[in-house]
């Protein structure tokens, strides 16, 4: 996944040559049995684990900004100063380490004590917080409500009968069997108690009162709230196709859907995959990992082109063949019949299930009966507050104003809903921060995963600088000249750079 990949040779407490570490260096080492990171900004030095509290991802190889460092994978940042995770997807903090300097040797001492967050000013806090949705939104905002110091009560209120998950791993290693059940919670349930979350779950709010600040379940229970966040994120589109409805028809959002579908799995020698979206295509990868044969079936000419561009998309495609996926594309499921899936062709194909990918829509439902402002999703200001006072929205369900693009957008990324989540929270505890992250995701299909930075709809021009078949390649979408999104495969710091470069230029307008 990374471009290097250093090893933790040197001894921290035996001192390293200050010279051997330029402004922005990151020098992997070790202190006792801890791989420790050390790291310079201009004439600081500073010492955190080497690990990414995320997916342990290896910080030496990331990139330094000011007094931060962000982990080459899926961009977290953490403080140098605290080790505080700042920003999602690492939502645990790592250790630091004190460094001394002593003429011109550097040397590590002893681990420094966790740090606690300052307090927080108490006045004009809303007497509580309910959080409608258990996904990265909801969850990343709990947290960073109760990391902030709030007090008051917490609820959060999930329609998923599951605490909340690691939903990106549904499609990929658990849905190939190579994740273990305990993998996927992403907290063990005893933190929400601990952290004195109320979490709710497998109940469904059914409305809101915005003007008398209280939200309805659909067991006729009522909770009131003093600031609320929608974070319902998106639903699987369910297509009017005839025979769809049947039990052989699997979709995949939540853990008790990635379930069914590994359930189904254990026996089944065929499936068909409908749709060649990310997740589609995920789902056919990790199938494969199973061994199990996969025909995908999709209308466009080339998948994930409309996000990627044609190169790209024919480049994924080109690596599922080479696993033996089976692809129709130009067509579509016209009919299901047992285990017989007729495309629109003709052509019919004997399977054991199929799985739907055909994308999802924002999940509004509630947003909308409320007469909140809507905009293909809930429409948010640039604080992430809907229409209504004190009512926030964060996550798939939400179209913000990008100032990247400045244009509104609303995109299906893990990290832009948690990293909404976090500023949705600290903006209900009264930060009034804006939301200006660059997007970012990442997709993997079998050994290249593909990292993306910013907001590309349309463009003018695309660049590819090295190989996409090496698995070592930057592509850059441009419109009128400017750079509006980079993705990179085996290239983790270059995309690093390209997110650093967009917000450089936005913090000079
Ligand atoms: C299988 C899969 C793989 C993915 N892989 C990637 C990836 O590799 N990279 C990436 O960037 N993104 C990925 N995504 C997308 C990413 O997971 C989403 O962008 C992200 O989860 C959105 O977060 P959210 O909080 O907005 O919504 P969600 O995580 O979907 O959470 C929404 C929550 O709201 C609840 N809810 C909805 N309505 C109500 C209601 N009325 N009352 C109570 N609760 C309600 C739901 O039960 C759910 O708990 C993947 C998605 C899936 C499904
Ligand atoms: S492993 Fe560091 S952000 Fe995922």
């Amino acid at each position: 996944m990374a471009d290097t990949t250093q090893k933790a040779t040197t001894d921290f407490t035996k001192g390293i040559a200050a010279s051997t570490l330029a402004d922005g260096g990151l020098i992997l080492g070790r202190v006792g049995d801890d791989e420790v990171v050390l790291a310079r900004s201009g004439d600081e030095l500073f010492a955190v684990r080497a690990q990414c509290s995320h997916y342990r991802g290896p910080l030496a190889d990331g990139l330094v900004v000011g007094d931060t460092v962000r982990c080459p994978w899926h961009h977290a940042c953490f403080s140098l100063r605290t080790g505080e995770a700042l920003r999602a997807p690492a939502l645990d903090p790592i250790p630091c380490w004190r460094v001394d300097r002593e003429g011109d040797t550097i040397f590590v001492r002893e681990k420094l004590p966790a740090r606690s967050a300052p307090g927080l000013d108490s006045r004009g806090l809303p007497s509580s917080i309910v959080i409608v949705g258990g996904g990265a939104a909801g969850v990343a905002a709990a947290e960073m409500i109760r990391r902030r110091g709030y007090g008051g009560p917490v609820t959060l209120i999930s329609a998923d009968a599951d605490p909340p998950v690691d939903r990106p791993n549904l499609s990929k290693d658990y849905l190939a069997g190579e994740a273990q059940e305990d993998w996927i919670p992403l907290w063990p349930t005893d933190f929400y108690a601990e952290q004195r979350i109320d979490l709710v779950l497998g109940r469904r709010v059914s409305s809101i009162d915005p003007a008398k600040r209280i939200v309805r379940l659909e067991d006729g229970s009522e909770r009131a709230y003093g600031a609320l966040l929608l974070a319902t994120g998106a639903d699987p589109v369910r297509l009017p196709i005839p025979g769809a409805q049947d039990d052989r028809v699997r979709y995949l959002r939540s853990f008790a859907d990635s379930r069914a579908i590994v359930e189904r799995a254990a026996t089944a020698r065929h499936v068909v995959v409908a749709g060649a979206s990310f997740i589609g295509l995920e789902v056919a990868a990790s199938l494969r990992a199973r061994g199990i044969a996969v025909d995908v079936v999709a209308p466009e000419s080339t998948p994930l082109e409309r996000v990627l561009g044609a190169d790209v998309g024919r480049f994924v495609r080109s690596l599922h063949e080479k696993q033996g996926v089976v692809f129709h594309m130009g067509e579509t499921v016209a009919r299901i019949d047992g285990r017989t899936v007729t495309l629109s062709g003709g052509a019919a194909i004997d399977c054991d299930f199929v799985v739907m990918g055909v994308g999802v829509k924002p999940s509004v439902a509630i947003a909308e009966q409320a007469g909140l402002t809507m905009d293909r999703g809930i429409q948010v200001d640039e604080y992430l507050e809907t229409s209504a006072p004190g009512v926030f929205a964060a996550g798939d369900a939400a179209r913000w104003p990008d100032p990247h693009t400045g244009e509104r957008i609303r995109v299906e990324h893990w990290v832009v809903a948690e990293r909404q989540g976090q500023t949705a929270a600290r903006n209900m505890l009264g930060a009034r921060e804006r939301f200006e992250a660059v997007p970012f995701f990442w997709s993997r299909h079998y050994d290249a995963t593909i990292n993306y930075a910013g907001h590309a709809e349309r463009w003018d021009e695309v660049s590819i600088d090295g190989s996409l078949e090496a698995l070592d390649c930057t592509v850059e979408y441009r419109r009128g000249g400017k750079t509006l999104a980079v993705a990179t495969i085996g290239r983790d710091r270059a995309n690093l750079d390209a997110e650093a470069r967009m917000e450089r230029a936005l913090a000079r307008r």
